[in-house]
């Protein structure tokens, strides 16, 4: 038995890429150890994240994250158990609420704004974006996401912006 949290917060400074990398570099080494699957949606002010994994890891790595000053105001808006993880591909995947994907199927769903949304409609969004961005992602970026060597994101041969972490690149 897994259990998913689904926190949003506010960031105290606007997001821009380059802050994700430094959240990616920080939380996908310790994902990968504790087995939490996450992802991460965001736009110019916000941050949404749905996290699974055992209870007491969950627990763990929202203490964490509540402390974590580069944001406030941290709500969460779902806790529950699941028997099957929604997120099983993904240590820590990011995607932004400005990616084409993203505000096609949002927009299929009836939403302009995903923060606005009910909270399954949420979880049914990222989930068709993460399924599909994981798709498309050779075997070696697959790979990547759960090598910690490969933390130092950056790295050209890995592609680890646009397609696997949902990142435009600056
Ligand atoms: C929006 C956001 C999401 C985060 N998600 C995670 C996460 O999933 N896993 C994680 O280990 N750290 C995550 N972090 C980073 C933690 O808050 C913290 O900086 C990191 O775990 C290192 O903690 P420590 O400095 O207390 O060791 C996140 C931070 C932010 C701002």
């Amino acid at each position: 038995m897994f259990v998913q949290t689904i926190y949003q917060s506010k960031s105290r400074m606007r997001i821009k890429p380059n802050d994700l990398l430094e959240i990616t570099a920080q939380s996908l080494p310790n994902n990968v150890e504790h087995g939490i699957t996450s992802y991460l949606y965001y736009d110019d002010w916000n941050y949404l994240h749905i996290i699974e994994g055992r209870a007491a890891k969950v627990a763990e790595a929202m203490k964490h994250i509540a402390f974590d000053k580069r944001h406030h105001s941290l709500k969460v808006r779902l806790m529950t158990r699941c028997s099957k993880r929604n997120f099983e591909d993904w240590p820590f995947g990011v995607v932004a609420a400005e990616d084409f994907e993203v505000r096609r199927i949002v927009r299929n769903l009836g939403y302009s704004d995903l923060l606005q949304a009910n909270i399954l409609d949420v979880v049914k969004a990222l989930k068709r974006t993460a399924g599909r961005k994981y798709r498309t992602m050779s075997a070696l970026e697959k790979r990547a996401i759960y090598d910690v060597d490969a933390v130092d994101i950056p790295k050209p041969k890995l592609n680890l912006t646009e397609d696997v972490l949902g990142l435009r690149s600056q």
